[in-house]
């Protein structure tokens, strides 16, 4: 390998777009070489943005096939995850893919096996691990200023309308899938530990005209954890909150408390007769973390280079999938589990 990375995207679709950008412009040591998207308008938008590709695939088994490829960034739905993460790991090529990690934890256990097997890194896309404020709890944490740690709550709220493939909570799990599975790693990362029981409960709040068509449908839900090492935890979700997107997490300890995250997109404040203060909230997930995809990308390119561990595993991926799926059971069978007994 040269002393740049060489980058082929898989899915050029939402997400996929953000990988391109950062891998096109602001990861030193990479060069976006190849795209693969079975859908030519996709592949269209990316190129005629980013332009000078030199390769464009439709069949992510040609593009595996390219010598020049040295890692490729799987950013397609999340039911292909699997067999393209084996095929590239099984091409030697380094992986880099999109949570949530794939359908079943077996799955995941497979990938993660592939890539040790062929000596190929694997890292997952929790970008709030590369993000500053996050980042920078985590240090707060460990240097013991807040003593030690006996709860962790997090939130997070998304303001998109659902769309109707999202009602089906057993296709899409819901918030506790769409919006929660970062919180779910952010605890684990932050707890240190994993979790030991799970209870969640869900509710339909802003669609009720879905509810007969979608019983099982919710758009806000809690969920309660314990981790092995005895930390608390608590998770709340929304989605269709219409107001911004909204994250905050909040580490209590014996000593003080650590808050990371605000509704702010900035520190401007207009202040004006009878309206009192205004502000900018955080529209979006794209706004809040585009320094964090950066950062991410530049993490994976760094451990290709100095073949080290990535930051975030395929184990945590496994776990904050785990965490999502026994989440969800909870919410229908309307009971707390006990993940020991698994
Ligand atoms: N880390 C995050 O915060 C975050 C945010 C959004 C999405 N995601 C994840 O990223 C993944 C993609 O989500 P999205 O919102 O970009 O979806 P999307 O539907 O916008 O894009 C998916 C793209 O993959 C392409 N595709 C489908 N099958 C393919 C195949 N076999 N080979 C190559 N390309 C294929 C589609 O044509 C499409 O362009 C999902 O797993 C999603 O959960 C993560």
């Amino acid at each position: 390998m040269s002393d740049k990375v060489k980058i082929c995207l898989i899915g050029c679709g939402r997400a996929g777009m953000i990988h391109a950008r950062s891998y096109a412009g602001s990861v030193k040591n990479a060069e976006l070489i190849a795209l693969c998207d079975p859908m030519d308008e996709n592949l269209d938008a990316v190129q005629q943005e980013l332009k000078e590709i030199r390769w464009i695939y439709h069949d992510y088994r040609e593009a595996l096939k390219n010598p020049e490829i040295d890692a490729v960034i799987v950013v397609t739905p999340t039911q292909f995850h699997h067999d393209i993460v084996i095929a590239a790991a099984e091409a030697g090529k380094h992986v880099f893919c999109e949570k949530p990690m794939a359908n079943t934890a077996e799955e995941c256990d497979e990938m993660i096996k592939a890539c040790a097997d062929h000596h190929v890194k694997l890292q997952l896309g929790f970008m709030r691990r590369f993000d500053k404020s996050f980042s920078r709890g985590k240090e707060l944490i460990e240097s013991g200023s807040i003593g030690e740690v006996s709860m962790i709550k997090s939130n997070t709220y998304g303001p998109s309308e659902p769309k109707l493939w999202m009602f089906d909570v057993r296709k899409s799990y819901g918030p506790i899938g769409e919006v929660n599975s970062h919180d779910f790693d952010t605890l684990r990362w932050y707890a240190g530990s994993e979790v030991k029981s799970i209870h969640a409960l869900g509710h339909n709040f802003r669609s009720p005209e879905m509810a007969e068509q979608f019983p099982e449908y919710y758009d806000t839900c809690t969920v309660m954890l314990e981790f092995e090492n005895g930390i608390l935890g608590v998770i709340t979700g929304a989605q269709y909150v219409k107001y911004g997107y909204d994250s905050r997490t909040e580490i209590l300890g014996t000593k003080g408390i650590i808050k990371v995250g605000s509704q702010k997109t900035n520190e401007v404040e207009m202040v004006t007769p009878g309206q009192g203060i205004q502000m900018d909230s955080m529209d979006s997930w794209r706004t809040l973390f585009h320094d964090a995809y950066i950062a991410e990308a530049n993490a994976f390119v760094q451990c290709i280079l100095e073949d080290s561990e990535p930051k975030v595993t395929g184990h945590d991926g496994k776990m904050a999938l785990v965490l999502v799926h026994e989440g969800l059971r909870s919410i229908l069978e309307k009971c707390p589990i006990d993940l020991t007994l698994k």
